[in-house]
């Protein structure tokens, strides 16, 4: 289970994104970036982030430890930032925390030299998962003591939006072209090899089973939160059977609005429209 710590201090919000998460003080003395229920595009981003950041970590890629932390808004109420004030208020109770790597730099592909294994695995675990915010326009990615760390897993699994159609989502092929590490030559084919093996259904049910359970209830269709992180369970594993013939490198797209949801959109265009 996801180790659960008590927020002490709300240090200051990260703007870099679009979903305002804040750096906060933990009971264990932790410093973690939270990720707010009561953001914008909401608890499903959570759910996204417990269940491939746990799955990247379960694969050996580096990915912050994550936890559970508990929130009393009141510490916030110093925080000038209305903003800030909405959504601490709107998020009292339990939230995630991914632990904060300092003094890590964003990840800049002309600065930072990226081997054909590694980037084959990310590429490969990100077309697994369907990331669709790791690009070059905004890469989701740290350096951090001379390594790459894996962030912001909140725009995966885009099926989980639309239930109904995500047994044709788990086929569906993945454009790598836009993947910030395109240009590093990706060996897939070896990391297919070493990865599709290891999604297997006992790992996807462990990792879907550290989701907390209250970000799962009442989702329409479903009987039950044992059905639905069923679902989950089931769409990762056809999806890691049938994947690795399906990525593609091409050309990057130029810079065009695209035809995602609005608040996908404005994730994947913030870089651009700066
Ligand atoms: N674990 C971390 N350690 C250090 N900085 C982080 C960490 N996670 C996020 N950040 C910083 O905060 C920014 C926003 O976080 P991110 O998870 O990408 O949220 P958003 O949903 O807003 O894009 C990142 O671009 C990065 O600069
Ligand atoms: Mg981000």
């Amino acid at each position: 289970m996801l180790e659960e710590v008590v927020a002490t201090r709300y240090v200051t919000p990260l703007r870099e994104g679009g979903s305002l998460p804040g750096i906060v003080e933990a009971d264990d003395l932790g410093t973690y970036v939270m990720k707010f229920t009561g953001a914008g595009q909401g608890r499903k981003t959570l759910v996204a982030e417990v269940v491939c950041g746990l799955l990247g970590r379960r694969l050996g890629l580096r990915v912050p430890e994550l936890v559970r932390i508990q929130l009393d808004p009141v510490i916030g109420l110093g925080e000038p930032d209305q903003e800030v004030q909405e959504l601490l208020k709107a998020s009292g109770g339990l939230n995630l925390g991914m632990d904060f790597l300092p003094g890590s730099l964003g990840f800049d592909p002309l600065a930072f030299e990226v081997g054909a294994a590694e980037a084959g695995r990310v590429v490969w675990f990100d077309a697994l998962v369907n990331n669709v915010d790791r690009s070059w326009r905004n890469p989701n990615m740290l350096v951090w003591h001379g390594e790459l760390w894996l962030i912001d897993h909140g725009a995966t699994m885009i099926w989980q939006h639309n239930w109904r159609g995500a047994q044709a989502a788990a086929a569906k092929p993945y454009d790598a072209s836009d993947h910030v590490l395109a240009s590093f030559g990706p060996d897939l084919a070896a990391a297919a090899a070493e990865l599709a093996p290891r999604v297997t259904e006992d790992l996807l049910t462990e990792v879907v089973a550290e989701v907390p359970e209250e970000w799962l209830v009442d989702e329409p269709g479903f009987e039950s939160t044992a059905a639905l992180r069923r679902a989950y369970v089931e769409v990762l594993l056809e999806r890691a059977a049938v994947i690795s013939d399906r990525i593609t490198v091409g050309e990057r797209t130029p810079d065009t609005p695209s035809q995602a949801p609005e608040w996908l959109s404005a994730r994947l265009h913030r870089k651009a429209v700066k």
